[in-house]
Protein backbone atom coordinates (compact mmCIF):
# COMPACT_ATOMS: atom_id res chain seq x y z
CA UNK A 1 0.00 0.00 0.00
CA UNK A 2 -0.12 2.20 -2.16
CA UNK A 3 0.72 -0.07 -5.19
CA UNK A 4 0.67 1.45 -8.92
CA UNK A 5 -2.75 1.35 -10.08
CA UNK A 6 -2.96 0.40 -14.49
CA UNK A 7 -5.08 3.39 -16.15
CA UNK A 8 -6.41 3.02 -19.69
CA UNK A 9 -5.55 5.65 -21.46
CA UNK A 10 -5.94 6.87 -25.76
CA UNK A 11 -2.77 5.34 -26.49
CA UNK A 12 -2.49 2.46 -24.31
CA UNK A 13 -2.10 0.99 -20.02
CA UNK A 14 -0.75 3.87 -18.16
CA UNK A 15 0.82 3.41 -15.14
CA UNK A 16 -0.37 5.62 -12.13
CA UNK A 17 2.05 6.47 -9.11
CA UNK A 18 -0.43 6.11 -6.34
CA UNK A 19 1.67 8.16 -4.02
CA UNK A 20 0.58 11.57 -3.00
CA UNK A 21 2.87 14.75 -3.49
CA UNK A 22 5.64 14.67 -1.44
CA UNK A 23 5.98 10.71 -0.60
CA UNK A 24 3.86 10.52 1.28
CA UNK A 25 1.05 7.28 0.96
CA UNK A 26 -2.11 8.15 -0.87
CA UNK A 27 -5.69 6.81 0.30
CA UNK A 28 -7.81 5.52 -1.48
CA UNK A 29 -11.45 6.74 -0.63
CA UNK A 30 -14.80 6.07 -2.32
CA UNK A 31 -17.63 8.54 -1.68
CA UNK A 32 -21.21 6.71 -2.21
CA UNK A 33 -23.98 9.05 -3.30
CA UNK A 34 -20.92 11.11 -4.99
CA UNK A 35 -23.77 12.76 -7.60
CA UNK A 36 -26.02 14.13 -5.15
CA UNK A 37 -26.49 17.00 -3.11
CA UNK A 38 -23.16 16.68 -1.00
CA UNK A 39 -21.58 14.03 -2.83
CA UNK A 40 -20.73 16.35 -5.74
CA UNK A 41 -18.86 19.38 -3.92
CA UNK A 42 -17.54 16.30 -1.98
CA UNK A 43 -16.19 14.54 -5.08
CA UNK A 44 -14.60 18.06 -5.96
CA UNK A 45 -13.21 18.98 -2.35
CA UNK A 46 -11.92 15.37 -2.25
CA UNK A 47 -10.14 15.28 -5.83
CA UNK A 48 -8.48 18.80 -3.61
CA UNK A 49 -7.00 16.94 -0.76
CA UNK A 50 -3.62 16.22 -1.43
CA UNK A 51 -3.82 12.90 0.77
CA UNK A 52 -6.53 11.08 -1.86
CA UNK A 53 -4.35 8.92 -4.91
CA UNK A 54 -7.68 7.56 -6.18
CA UNK A 55 -11.34 8.49 -5.66
CA UNK A 56 -14.23 6.67 -6.48
CA UNK A 57 -17.82 8.32 -7.71
CA UNK A 58 -20.52 6.10 -6.80
CA UNK A 59 -24.25 6.69 -7.20
CA UNK A 60 -27.30 5.15 -8.89
CA UNK A 61 -27.86 7.78 -11.25
CA UNK A 62 -25.56 10.36 -12.95
CA UNK A 63 -22.05 9.69 -11.75
CA UNK A 64 -20.61 9.45 -15.58
CA UNK A 65 -20.73 13.14 -15.81
CA UNK A 66 -19.90 13.95 -12.35
CA UNK A 67 -16.58 11.87 -12.90
CA UNK A 68 -15.76 12.91 -16.09
CA UNK A 69 -16.08 16.65 -15.01
CA UNK A 70 -14.29 16.15 -11.76
CA UNK A 71 -11.77 14.15 -13.48
CA UNK A 72 -10.67 17.54 -15.60
CA UNK A 73 -9.11 19.12 -12.15
CA UNK A 74 -5.25 18.91 -12.44
CA UNK A 75 -4.90 17.61 -9.20
CA UNK A 76 -3.44 14.35 -8.55
CA UNK A 77 -6.28 12.36 -7.52
CA UNK A 78 -7.13 9.55 -10.21
CA UNK A 79 -11.24 9.24 -10.62
CA UNK A 80 -12.66 7.04 -11.36
CA UNK A 81 -17.15 6.09 -11.66
CA UNK A 82 -19.29 3.27 -10.81
CA UNK A 83 -22.82 3.95 -11.51
CA UNK A 84 -25.52 1.38 -10.27
CA UNK A 85 -25.53 -1.80 -7.54
CA UNK A 86 -23.84 -4.10 -9.82
CA UNK A 87 -20.77 -1.77 -9.81
CA UNK A 88 -21.03 -1.17 -6.46
CA UNK A 89 -17.91 -4.19 -5.34
CA UNK A 90 -15.63 -2.80 -8.03
CA UNK A 91 -16.38 0.84 -6.24
CA UNK A 92 -15.53 -0.32 -2.76
CA UNK A 93 -12.74 -2.38 -3.69
CA UNK A 94 -9.27 -1.87 -2.37
CA UNK A 95 -10.53 1.52 -0.42
CA UNK A 96 -9.42 2.97 2.64
CA UNK A 97 -11.77 5.72 3.23
CA UNK A 98 -15.67 5.31 2.53
CA UNK A 99 -17.65 8.33 3.09
CA UNK A 100 -21.37 7.67 2.56
CA UNK A 101 -24.39 11.06 1.78
CA UNK A 102 -26.59 8.34 -0.40
CA UNK A 103 -30.35 8.58 0.68
CA UNK A 104 -32.68 11.29 0.46
CA UNK A 105 -32.79 14.66 2.33
CA UNK A 106 -35.37 16.24 4.61
CA UNK A 107 -38.18 18.30 3.14
CA UNK A 108 -39.63 21.51 5.31
CA UNK A 109 -41.48 19.59 8.03
CA UNK A 110 -39.25 16.82 8.37
CA UNK A 111 -37.42 15.68 11.02
CA UNK A 112 -34.56 13.43 10.60
CA UNK A 113 -36.23 10.29 11.80
CA UNK A 114 -38.75 10.54 8.92
CA UNK A 115 -36.25 10.10 6.84
CA UNK A 116 -35.49 6.31 8.89
CA UNK A 117 -37.81 4.16 6.19
CA UNK A 118 -35.68 5.05 2.63
CA UNK A 119 -31.71 5.56 4.21
CA UNK A 120 -32.03 2.82 6.65
CA UNK A 121 -32.39 0.04 3.78
CA UNK A 122 -29.81 2.70 1.77
CA UNK A 123 -27.37 2.18 4.16
CA UNK A 124 -28.48 -1.78 4.81
CA UNK A 125 -26.96 -2.15 1.17
CA UNK A 126 -24.01 -0.17 0.73
CA UNK A 127 -22.44 -1.75 4.31
CA UNK A 128 -23.05 -5.11 2.85
CA UNK A 129 -20.67 -3.92 0.49
CA UNK A 130 -18.49 -2.67 2.26
CA UNK A 131 -18.28 -5.73 4.73
CA UNK A 132 -17.71 -7.70 1.52
CA UNK A 133 -15.40 -5.78 -0.54
CA UNK A 134 -13.06 -3.36 2.25
CA UNK A 135 -14.44 -4.63 5.70
CA UNK A 136 -11.11 -3.05 7.13
CA UNK A 137 -11.83 0.45 5.72
CA UNK A 138 -13.08 3.34 7.64
CA UNK A 139 -16.58 4.29 7.10
CA UNK A 140 -17.84 7.97 7.17
CA UNK A 141 -21.62 7.67 7.15
CA UNK A 142 -23.24 10.62 6.49
CA UNK A 143 -26.95 9.64 5.69
CA UNK A 144 -29.36 10.57 8.50
CA UNK A 145 -30.67 9.59 10.72
CA UNK A 146 -27.48 9.19 11.85
CA UNK A 147 -28.45 8.05 15.33
CA UNK A 148 -30.13 5.50 13.72
CA UNK A 149 -27.37 4.34 10.72
CA UNK A 150 -24.51 4.37 12.14
CA UNK A 151 -26.39 1.18 14.78
CA UNK A 152 -27.83 0.40 11.32
CA UNK A 153 -24.10 -0.22 10.16
CA UNK A 154 -22.74 -1.40 12.96
CA UNK A 155 -25.60 -4.20 13.12
CA UNK A 156 -24.82 -5.43 9.65
CA UNK A 157 -21.36 -5.86 10.01
CA UNK A 158 -21.49 -7.97 13.32
CA UNK A 159 -23.73 -9.70 11.08
CA UNK A 160 -20.97 -10.29 8.38
CA UNK A 161 -18.12 -10.93 11.10
CA UNK A 162 -16.52 -7.89 9.88
CA UNK A 163 -17.28 -5.50 12.48
CA UNK A 164 -14.57 -3.11 13.84
CA UNK A 165 -16.28 -0.18 16.26
CA UNK A 166 -12.76 1.90 15.94
CA UNK A 167 -13.75 2.12 12.14
CA UNK A 168 -16.94 3.37 11.72
CA UNK A 169 -17.49 7.08 12.68
CA UNK A 170 -21.47 9.01 12.22
CA UNK A 171 -20.48 12.27 10.92
CA UNK A 172 -21.96 15.05 13.17
CA UNK A 173 -18.93 17.33 12.41
CA UNK A 174 -21.14 20.00 10.78
CA UNK A 175 -22.57 20.89 14.01
CA UNK A 176 -19.19 21.72 15.24
CA UNK A 177 -18.65 23.55 12.12
CA UNK A 178 -22.13 25.66 12.78
CA UNK A 179 -21.78 25.68 16.29
CA UNK A 180 -17.53 27.69 15.65
CA UNK A 181 -19.16 29.74 13.44
CA UNK A 182 -22.54 31.23 15.73
CA UNK A 183 -20.39 31.03 18.51
CA UNK A 184 -17.36 33.50 16.95
CA UNK A 185 -20.23 35.43 15.92
CA UNK A 186 -21.31 36.09 19.14
CA UNK A 187 -18.13 36.76 20.78
CA UNK A 188 -16.93 39.17 17.98
CA UNK A 189 -13.81 36.67 16.55
CA UNK A 190 -12.50 35.05 14.17
CA UNK A 191 -14.25 31.89 13.31
CA UNK A 192 -10.82 29.79 12.93
CA UNK A 193 -9.66 30.76 16.60
CA UNK A 194 -12.72 29.18 18.17
CA UNK A 195 -13.09 25.07 19.16
CA UNK A 196 -16.78 24.38 20.38
CA UNK A 197 -17.10 20.52 21.38
CA UNK A 198 -20.66 19.11 20.35
CA UNK A 199 -21.65 15.65 22.00
CA UNK A 200 -24.45 13.62 22.34
CA UNK A 201 -25.80 12.96 18.74
CA UNK A 202 -26.79 14.57 15.28
CA UNK A 203 -30.73 15.79 15.70
CA UNK A 204 -32.28 18.41 17.88
CA UNK A 205 -31.90 18.00 21.38
CA UNK A 206 -29.49 15.20 21.27
CA UNK A 207 -27.08 17.58 19.44
CA UNK A 208 -25.45 19.17 23.04
CA UNK A 209 -23.09 21.94 21.95
CA UNK A 210 -21.05 22.14 25.74
CA UNK A 211 -20.16 25.98 25.56
CA UNK A 212 -18.86 26.13 29.25
CA UNK A 213 -15.79 24.33 27.30
CA UNK A 214 -15.49 26.72 24.48
CA UNK A 215 -11.94 27.91 23.54
CA UNK A 216 -10.77 30.06 23.52
CA UNK A 217 -12.20 30.06 27.10
CA UNK A 218 -15.23 32.82 27.46
CA UNK A 219 -18.18 33.10 29.49
CA UNK A 220 -22.21 34.00 28.13
CA UNK A 221 -24.95 35.26 29.61
CA UNK A 222 -28.01 32.79 29.95
CA UNK A 223 -29.62 34.66 26.87
CA UNK A 224 -26.17 33.86 25.15
CA UNK A 225 -26.33 30.75 25.45
CA UNK A 226 -30.08 29.96 24.96
CA UNK A 227 -29.77 31.58 21.67
CA UNK A 228 -26.79 29.76 20.84
CA UNK A 229 -27.98 26.25 22.12
CA UNK A 230 -31.30 26.47 19.84
CA UNK A 231 -29.55 27.50 16.95
CA UNK A 232 -27.17 25.11 17.34
CA UNK A 233 -29.48 22.65 17.53
CA UNK A 234 -31.82 24.06 14.64
CA UNK A 235 -29.40 25.24 12.48
CA UNK A 236 -30.11 22.07 9.87
CA UNK A 237 -33.93 23.18 9.95
CA UNK A 238 -32.79 26.68 9.05
CA UNK A 239 -31.26 25.62 6.01
CA UNK A 240 -34.00 22.95 5.00
CA UNK A 241 -36.30 26.43 5.29
CA UNK A 242 -34.17 28.96 3.36
CA UNK A 243 -33.99 26.13 0.54
CA UNK A 244 -37.96 25.91 0.84
CA UNK A 245 -37.93 22.29 -0.68
CA UNK A 246 -34.82 22.02 -2.59
CA UNK A 247 -33.65 20.07 -0.12
CA UNK A 248 -30.90 20.39 3.14
CA UNK A 249 -27.55 21.47 3.81
CA UNK A 250 -24.74 19.96 1.14
CA UNK A 251 -22.39 22.88 0.40
CA UNK A 252 -21.11 23.64 4.20
CA UNK A 253 -22.06 19.53 4.88
CA UNK A 254 -19.72 19.01 2.09
CA UNK A 255 -17.12 21.48 3.64
CA UNK A 256 -17.36 19.58 7.27
CA UNK A 257 -17.50 15.71 5.52
CA UNK A 258 -14.34 16.52 3.75
CA UNK A 259 -12.85 18.49 7.26
CA UNK A 260 -13.68 15.41 8.70
CA UNK A 261 -12.24 12.98 6.31
CA UNK A 262 -9.37 14.87 5.97
CA UNK A 263 -8.95 14.56 9.62
CA UNK A 264 -9.01 10.28 9.45
CA UNK A 265 -6.78 10.77 6.43
CA UNK A 266 -4.16 12.30 8.83
CA UNK A 267 -4.77 9.71 11.40
CA UNK A 268 -4.34 6.86 9.05
CA UNK A 269 -1.04 8.12 8.12
CA UNK A 270 0.31 8.35 11.60
CA UNK A 271 0.16 11.92 12.36
CA UNK A 272 -0.14 13.10 16.12
CA UNK A 273 -2.60 14.43 18.11
CA UNK A 274 -5.68 14.52 15.74
CA UNK A 275 -8.91 15.00 17.42
CA UNK A 276 -12.28 15.49 16.04
CA UNK A 277 -16.22 14.73 17.41
CA UNK A 278 -17.81 11.81 15.91
CA UNK A 279 -20.88 9.52 17.10
CA UNK A 280 -19.34 6.32 17.54
CA UNK A 281 -19.51 3.34 19.95
CA UNK A 282 -18.94 4.39 23.09
CA UNK A 283 -18.39 3.56 26.85
CA UNK A 284 -18.55 7.63 28.04
CA UNK A 285 -22.64 6.94 28.70
CA UNK A 286 -24.39 4.14 29.58
CA UNK A 287 -25.38 4.62 25.74
CA UNK A 288 -24.24 2.16 23.09
CA UNK A 289 -23.09 5.30 20.69
CA UNK A 290 -22.71 8.76 21.57
CA UNK A 291 -20.96 11.52 19.87
CA UNK A 292 -17.57 13.06 21.97
CA UNK A 293 -13.80 13.80 21.04
CA UNK A 294 -12.16 11.03 19.72
CA UNK A 295 -8.80 10.53 18.63
CA UNK A 296 -8.18 9.51 15.08
CA UNK A 297 -5.10 7.42 14.69
CA UNK A 298 -3.73 4.58 12.18
CA UNK A 299 -6.73 2.37 13.06
CA UNK A 300 -9.35 4.93 13.44
CA UNK A 301 -11.05 6.10 16.44
CA UNK A 302 -7.77 5.45 19.24
CA UNK A 303 -9.28 6.90 22.02
CA UNK A 304 -12.56 7.78 22.94
CA UNK A 305 -12.34 11.54 25.51
CA UNK A 306 -15.21 12.11 28.28
CA UNK A 307 -17.19 14.72 28.41
CA UNK A 308 -15.06 16.77 30.92
CA UNK A 309 -16.92 19.05 33.61
CA UNK A 310 -20.89 19.83 32.53
CA UNK A 311 -22.42 22.76 33.97
CA UNK A 312 -25.89 22.14 35.22
CA UNK A 313 -27.40 23.61 31.88
CA UNK A 314 -25.54 21.22 30.38
CA UNK A 315 -26.49 18.02 32.51
CA UNK A 316 -30.20 18.88 32.09
CA UNK A 317 -29.61 18.84 28.06
CA UNK A 318 -26.93 15.48 28.64
CA UNK A 319 -30.68 13.86 30.51
CA UNK A 320 -32.46 14.98 27.47
CA UNK A 321 -30.48 14.20 24.70
CA UNK A 322 -29.34 10.45 26.02
CA UNK A 323 -33.56 9.54 26.05
CA UNK A 324 -34.01 10.86 22.55
CA UNK A 325 -31.11 9.02 21.82
CA UNK A 326 -31.41 5.75 22.98
CA UNK A 327 -34.87 5.84 21.31
CA UNK A 328 -33.09 6.14 17.66
CA UNK A 329 -30.05 3.86 18.88
CA UNK A 330 -32.71 0.84 19.00
CA UNK A 331 -34.37 1.68 16.22
CA UNK A 332 -31.79 1.44 14.06
CA UNK A 333 -30.63 -1.93 15.89
CA UNK A 334 -34.36 -3.42 15.62
CA UNK A 335 -34.12 -2.86 11.86
CA UNK A 336 -31.57 -5.36 11.16
CA UNK A 337 -32.33 -7.84 14.01
CA UNK A 338 -35.92 -8.25 12.66
P1 LIG B 1 -29.48 14.21 -2.48
O1 LIG B 1 -30.82 13.62 -2.70
O2 LIG B 1 -29.12 15.47 -3.16
O3 LIG B 1 -28.37 13.14 -2.86
C1 LIG B 1 -28.40 11.83 -2.43
C2 LIG B 1 -27.74 10.95 -3.46
O4 LIG B 1 -27.80 9.61 -2.98
C3 LIG B 1 -28.45 10.98 -4.83
O5 LIG B 1 -27.52 11.27 -5.85
C4 LIG B 1 -29.02 9.58 -4.97
O6 LIG B 1 -29.03 9.10 -6.30
C5 LIG B 1 -28.03 8.80 -4.11
N1 LIG B 1 -28.54 7.48 -3.74
C6 LIG B 1 -29.81 7.10 -3.44
N2 LIG B 1 -29.86 5.78 -3.20
C7 LIG B 1 -28.60 5.31 -3.34
C8 LIG B 1 -28.01 4.03 -3.24
N3 LIG B 1 -28.73 2.94 -2.93
N4 LIG B 1 -26.68 3.93 -3.47
C9 LIG B 1 -25.95 5.01 -3.76
N5 LIG B 1 -26.44 6.25 -3.88
C10 LIG B 1 -27.76 6.39 -3.68
O7 LIG B 1 -29.29 14.35 -0.88
P2 LIG B 1 -28.16 15.18 -0.09
O8 LIG B 1 -28.63 16.55 0.14
O9 LIG B 1 -26.86 14.95 -0.76
O10 LIG B 1 -28.20 14.41 1.33
C11 LIG B 1 -27.77 13.09 1.47
C12 LIG B 1 -27.96 12.58 2.89
O11 LIG B 1 -27.13 13.30 3.80
C13 LIG B 1 -29.38 12.74 3.42
O12 LIG B 1 -29.74 11.58 4.11
C14 LIG B 1 -29.26 13.90 4.38
O13 LIG B 1 -30.25 13.87 5.38
C15 LIG B 1 -27.88 13.67 4.95
N6 LIG B 1 -27.27 14.83 5.60
C16 LIG B 1 -26.49 14.60 6.70
C17 LIG B 1 -25.90 15.63 7.37
C18 LIG B 1 -25.03 15.35 8.55
O14 LIG B 1 -24.64 16.30 9.23
N7 LIG B 1 -24.67 14.13 8.86
C19 LIG B 1 -26.11 17.03 6.96
C20 LIG B 1 -26.88 17.18 5.75
C21 LIG B 1 -27.47 16.10 5.13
Amino acid sequence: NPPNLQMESSFGLRQVNCRAKGGSPGFKVAILGAAGGIGQPLALLMKMNPLVSVLHLYDVVNTPGVTADVSHMDTGAVVRGFLGQQQLEDALTGMDLVIIPAGVPRKPGMTRDDLFNINAGIVKTLCEGIAKCCPKAIVNLISNPVNSTVPIAAEVFKKAGTYDPKRLLGVTMLDVVRANTFVAEVLGLDPREVDVPVVGGHAGVTILPLLSQVKPSCSFTPKEIDYLTDRIQNGGTEVVEAKSGAGSATLSMAYAAVKFADACLRGLRGDAAVVQCAFVASQVTELPFFASKVHLGRNGVEEIFSLGPLNEYERAGLEKAKKELAGSIEKGVSFIKK
